[in-house]
């Protein structure tokens, strides 16, 4: 047994070719979205996608300096929104499931783009300002990440500073971190 391809080739890469993105692909990232799963189906989940060259310069002014150096080439770039007055309808255990689902939705975007032979990188480094003027975001929408998508680019063509942490390897917990057994705590192998 394996691990799905799209999940065991998956990455955030840094390098991104300047080749748009079909318009039959975004169609296919925006489905894989739609299908996914969300507390009492509510879809919370609004997504911007930004090609138009003015606007897209708007929208790199507002990332963090470490982001802009190597997003500024990735030919598509998408804002998740949510509205938390609207979407975060608590149930009886408190926990605000709007941004669960959100995730998910991109998670789905994301996998539906491996298997396009696509890369994305999620940001969470911007700033609410730029980002919602670049948008025309009215105030009750809340922007939560910003996506770069597009074909992986030859790292050679990063600056020093994204190719050094292009370079770092990938690492993760172990299972035994996260996954217990019955109890609390109790390791699961
Ligand atoms: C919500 C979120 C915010 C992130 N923000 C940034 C960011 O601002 N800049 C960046 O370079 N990577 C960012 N990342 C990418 C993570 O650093 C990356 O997913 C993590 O290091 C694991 O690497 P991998 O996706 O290649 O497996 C973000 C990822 C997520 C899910």
């Amino acid at each position: 047994m394996k691990l799905l391809p799209e999940i065991a080739k998956r990455k955030s890469p840094r390098a991104f070719h300047s080749r748009p993105v079909e318009e039959e692909k975004i169609r296919l990232l925006l489905e894989a979205m739609r299908w996914a799963p969300s507390s009492y189906n509510r879809q919370p989940w609004r997504i911007v996608l930004v090609t138009d060259p003015a606007v897209r310069a708007q929208l790199h002014a507002g990332l963090m300096a470490g982001n802009r150096r190597w997003a500024v080439k990735a030919p598509l770039l998408a804002v998740v929104v949510s509205r938390p007055e609207a979407d975060d309808v608590r149930h009886d255990n408190g926990i605000p499931y709007y941004l669960y689902d959100c995730g998910q939705a991109v998670m789905s975007l994301v996998l539906q783009a491996e298997h396009l032979g696509l890369r994305c990188h999620q940001m969470a480094g911007w700033e609410q300002g730029p980002v919602r003027a670049a948008l025309h975001l009215p105030e009750e929408e809340q922007p939560l990440v910003v996506i770069a998508i597009g074909y992986e680019g030859d790292i050679a063509d990063l600056d020093e500073r994204s190719r050094e942490k292009e370079m770092v390897p990938r690492t993760r917990k172990e299972i035994r971190e996260f996954a217990f057994r019955d109890r609390w705590g109790t390791p699961i192998c």
